[in-house]
C-alpha cells in the first residue's frame, strides 16, 4: 500500500509537474509539497499555511473582495496592483490634483489618506465541513431537497463555530459542491493610501499592452492597515494606529532567473475548469462575441471623449478601464480557445469518460450526463446571450439605463411595504450620487446611441433631453416625496418610460427562464465533477476559484506565442524608453524616469548587469482576483506582483495550457526603484526588511 501510494505519487508529478492549478493553502502536504520542492522550493506546507504559528497566509489580504494585497513591513504596509487601487486614487483626484497624472506619495503617516468603504481581509484558519455540511445529502434527493439540506446542516456548522467576537467567516463549495469548507476571517476597515505612482508609470501601455507580453507597467500601489489600540480591526477613526500583522513578507532584492521558483498566494475569483466541450463552444462562438460587440461600441464613444477633455479622462478613466478589460479579455479568450484546439481536446476527454464509464459499468448511473448538457446548452443558449447582453448594456456600459434599472427596482420594492420602498430609496439616492459625482450626459447619450441597437429595437435617444435623470439635482427632485408622490414623478420621466418595459420582461421573463436553466446546468456540473472524480480518478483535479485563498506555483519561464517567436521571461527598462512616444496618452514617460535611466541612477535595485527589470513571466496559475497577489521565491520573500496573462492564454479561466499560459508580474526592484529613486520616499523602504536569498 505505501509503495502503491509513493508509485502514484512519483507517476502523478511525472505528468502534471507545472500543469497549473488554484490549490486551497491548508491542503499542500503531500502532492503539493512535493511537487513545489521539486520545483525548487524550499518552503514546507507548513511555513505556507500554519494556524498556531505565523505563517506566509497571514501576510495576504483579500483586498475590497476583488483584488488581492500583502503585508511587507511590520507597520502595515500594504502592497496592490495600481488598477486595484485605482478607484481610490482617482476618487482623491481633481484637475488640481490629479494623482492619477501626477502619482501621490504621503511622506508622512498624517498624509495618508482615508479611504471610505475600502477593506482588507485576511484567513485566520481553513476548516474541512464537508462531512458535516452533507450530512444526510444523499444522490436521490432533488436539487431542492439537497439545498434545504444543506441549509439545515449549515446552521449546525455556524452554531458550532469557534471564533473570536471580532472575527467573520464564511463557508464555501469547493469542486461544484462536492466539498465544502469554512474561513474564519478578519476584515479590516481602515485602509489609507500612501503612495502610488502616476499612471504614466502605474498604467504604462494602458488598453494596447493590457493582457500583452511584452509589458512594461509599474501596476502598484501602496496602502497602509488600520488598527484599533488594541491592534484589533475598527473602523475609521483618527486615533487608529498602523497594524502590527502577524507576518509580513520580506522583499528580495536578488531578484528572478528563467528556471526560478515562484509561487502565487492570493483571492483568483471565478474559473470553470470542468466545462463540457459543448458549453465552451457557446461560450466562444456565441456569448464571447456578442458582449465584444457592445463593449466595443461603448469604449469608441468613451476613448473618443477622452481623448478630447481632460475633464471627461478623470471621470471616465476607471469605468473605461473596466470596460475595456473585460472585452480585450474576451478576444484573447477566444483566440487562445481556437488555437489550442481546446474544444476539440475537451471532446476526445469526453470520449475517453465515456469510455471508462462503459469499462466500469458506470453508464447506468453517469451515462445521462453529456447528452444532457448538449440538450441544455441548446435551449441554454438564446437567454444565455439575451440575459448577459442586458447587463452589458443597462448595467455595464449605458448609466441612464443602469440609473433607470435601479429606479425600476424601487418601484418593485414596493410590492414589500413602505418601509422596504423608503431603504431602496435611500440606497437609491447614493447610487444616483456616485454616478453623477462622475457623469457626462454627452458621452453616455453617445454610448446609448451605439449601444442599445445591440439590445433592443426602440433605440430613442431624444430621451436624454426630456429626461430629469441627467442632471444630478433634478434627480434626486424626483426622489421627493412618499411612494405614491414618487412612482407618479417616476412614470412620466421618458427615460424611466423608455426604460421601463425592458427592465420588468428582464425581471419577469429573461432573468427567471436564465435562472432555471442554469440552475438546471449546475446541478448538471456538479454530478460530472462526481463522476470524473470517481470514474477517471489519475486525472488532476483542483477546486475552480471561488473568491478564496489559493496557492499556485510555477516557474520563471518564456514561451513560444507563434512559430519561430519565443518570449523571454523578463523585461527592463531598455523597453519602457524603447516604448517610449512623447506626450501619448498610452506611452508617454515622466521626464524624472528618463533621466534615472539616463543617468543609471539605479541605487541598489539594479540586476546584476545593471539594469532594472520590470516585468516577468511564470507559469503560475492566475485568474482575475490574482491581482496584486505577491510572487514569492523559493524561500518565501516577495519577488514579484502579479497583474495580468498574456493573451495567448487569457483562456485559462476555462482551459489551461501549459504551453502558452503565463501570468504577469511586476519586478519588486521596479517597485523598490520607483518609490525611492523616482517619488523619493524612501523611508517607505526604511519601513520594509529587504533580503539578498541569493548571496
Ligand atoms: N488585465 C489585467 C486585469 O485583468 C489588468 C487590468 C488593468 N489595466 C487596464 N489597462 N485596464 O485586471
Ligand atoms: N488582471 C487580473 C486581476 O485584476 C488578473 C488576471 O486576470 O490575470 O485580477
Amino acid at each position: 500500500m505505501r509503495i502503491f501510494k509513493f508509485l502514484m505519487l512519483f507517476i502523478a508529478f511525472q505528468v502534471s509537474a507545472q500543469q497549473g492549478g488554484m490549490w486551497i493553502p491548508s491542503l499542500l502536504e503531500g502532492m503539493n509539497e512535493a511537487e513545489m520542492q521539486s520545483l525548487g522550493s524550499k518552503l514546507t506546507a507548513q511555513d505556507i499555511y500554519d494556524v498556531n504559528n505565523s505563517s506566509l497566509k497571514d501576510a495576504i489580504g483579500h483586498f475590497n473582495g476583488g483584488c488581492t494585497s500583502e503585508v511587507i513591513s511590520p507597520k502595515g504596509l500594504l502592497l496592490t496592483n495600481h488598477h486595484c487601487g485605482f478607484g481610490q486614487i482617482q476618487s482623491h483626484s481633481s484637475l488640481e490634483n490629479d494623482y492619477l497624472k501626477g502619482g501621490f506619495w504621503a511622506m508622512n503617516l498624517e498624509e495618508e489618506l482615508p479611504n471610505e468603504g475600502l477593506y482588507v481581509e485576511f484567513i485566520v484558519r481553513i476548516e474541512d465541513v464537508t462531512s458535516a455540511m452533507l450530512e444526510g445529502v444523499t444522490d436521490n434527493l432533488t436539487p431542492k431537497e439537497r439545498q434545504s439540506k444543506i441549509d439545515i446542516n449549515r446552521n449546525k456548522v455556524v452554531k458550532n463555530l469557534k471564533k473570536e467576537a471580532w472575527q467573520g467567516f464564511k463557508i464555501k463549495p469547493f469542486y461544484k459542491g462536492n466539498q465544502y469548507y469554512l474561513f474564519v476571517t478578519e476584515r479590516f476597515d481602515d485602509i489609507r493610501l500612501v503612495g502610488a505612482p502616476p499612471s504614466s508609470i502605474g498604467k504604462f501601455g494602458s488598453d494596447t499592452d493590457n493582457w500583452v507580453w511584452p509589458r512594461h507597467t509599474g501596476d502598484f500601489s501602496i496602502f497602509r492597515i488600520y488598527a484599533d489600540k488594541n491592534n484589533r480591526p475598527a473602523s475609521y477613526s483618527e486615533d487608529n494606529i498602523p497594524y502590527t500583522p502577524k507576518h509580513f513578507l520580506p522583499v528580495s532584492l536578488d531578484g528572478i532567473e528563467e528556471g526560478d521558483f515562484t509561487m502565487v498566494f492570493g483571492f483568483p475569483g471565478r474559473t470553470n475548469e470542468y466545462l463540457p466541450a459543448v458549453a465552451m463552444e457557446q461560450i466562444t462562438k456565441k456569448l464571447n462575441p456578442s458582449n465584444i460587440a457592445i463593449r466595443e461600441a461603448a469604449l469608441e464613444v468613451i476613448d473618443a471623449n477622452m481623448k478630447a477633455d481632460d475633464q471627461i479622462r478623470i471621470q471616465y478613466a476607471s469605468k473605461q478601464a473596466r470596460i475595456a478589460n473585460s472585452w480585450k479579455k474576451w478576444i484573447g479568450e477566444n483566440l487562445g480557445i481556437e488555437k489550442s484546439d481546446a474544444v476539440a481536446i475537451k471532446q476526445q476527454f469526453e470520449s475517453e469518460f465515456t469510455k471508462a464509464l462503459k469499462a466500469q459499468d458506470k453508464e447506468q448511473k453517469y451515462g445521462n450526463i453529456l447528452p444532457d448538457f448538449e440538450q441544455k446548452y441548446a435551449t441554454f443558449e438564446a437567454i444565455n446571450i439575451k440575459r448577459n447582453n442586458f447587463v452589458e448594456v443597462f448595467i455595464r456600459t449605458n448609466e441612464l439605463m443602469l440609473m433607470t434599472f435601479r429606479l425600476v427596482q424601487l418601484e418593485k420594492s414596493l410590492d414589500k411595504g413602505e418601509e422596504a420602498f423608503e431603504k431602496t430609496k435611500k440606497s437609491l439616492i447614493n447610487q444616483l450620487k456616485s454616478i453623477h459625482k462622475n457623469y457626462n450626459a454627452t458621452v453616455d447619450k453617445g454610448v446609448f446611441e451605439a449601444v442599445m441597437p445591440l439590445y433592443a429595437d426602440n433605440t430613442d435617444a431624444s430621451i436624454y433631453n426630456k429626461t430629469a435623470l441627467t442632471n444630478l439635482d433634478t434627480a434626486l427632485k424626483l426622489l421627493e416625496g412618499d411612494s405614491k408622490q414618487v412612482l407618479k414623478k417616476l412614470n412620466k420621466d421618458a427615460a424611466y418610460k423608455y426604460a421601463k418595459p425592458m427592465v420588468l420582461e428582464f425581471y419577469e421573463n429573461i432573468e427567471p427562464e436564465f435562472q432555471r436553466i442554469n440552475n438546471e446546468i449546475n446541478t448538471l456540473q456538479t454530478t460530472y465533477m462526481t463522476a470524473l472524480m470517481e470514474v477517471m480518478p489519475e486525472e488532476r483535479y483542483f477546486p475552480d476559484a471561488n473568491s478564496t485563498l489559493r496557492v499556485t506555483y510555477g516557474k520563471v519561464n518564456g514561451y513560444a506565442p507563434r512559430d519561430a517567436i519565443y518570449y523571454n521571461p523578463v523585461t527592463y527598462l531598455d523597453g519602457v524608453i524603447e516604448k517610449y512616444v512623447p506626450g501619448d496618452y498610452e506611452f508617454d514617460v515622466p521626464e524624472k524616469l528618463r533621466e534615472l535611466y539616463n543617468s543609471k541612477d539605479y541605487g541598489q535595485y539594479a540586476d546584476k548587469n545593471g539594469k532594472i527589470p520590470i516585468c516577468f513571466l511564470g507559469t503560475n496559475h492566475t485568474t482575475g482576483g490574482n491581482s496584486g497577489s505577491p510572487a514569492i521565491d523559493a524561500e518565501g520573500n516577495l519577488v514579484g506582483l502579479n497583474f495580468d496573462r498574456v493573451w495567448e492564454g487569457t483562456m485559462s479561466d476555462i482551459y489551461y495550457d501549459p504551453e502558452i499560459c503565463r501570468n504577469i508580474m511586476v519586478d519588486l526592484r521596479y517597485v523598490l526603484f520607483i518609490i525611492d529613486k523616482y517619488a523619493g520616499a524612501k523611508h517607505l523602504i526604511d519601513e520594509m526588511t529587504l533580503v539578498h536569498p541569493k548571496k
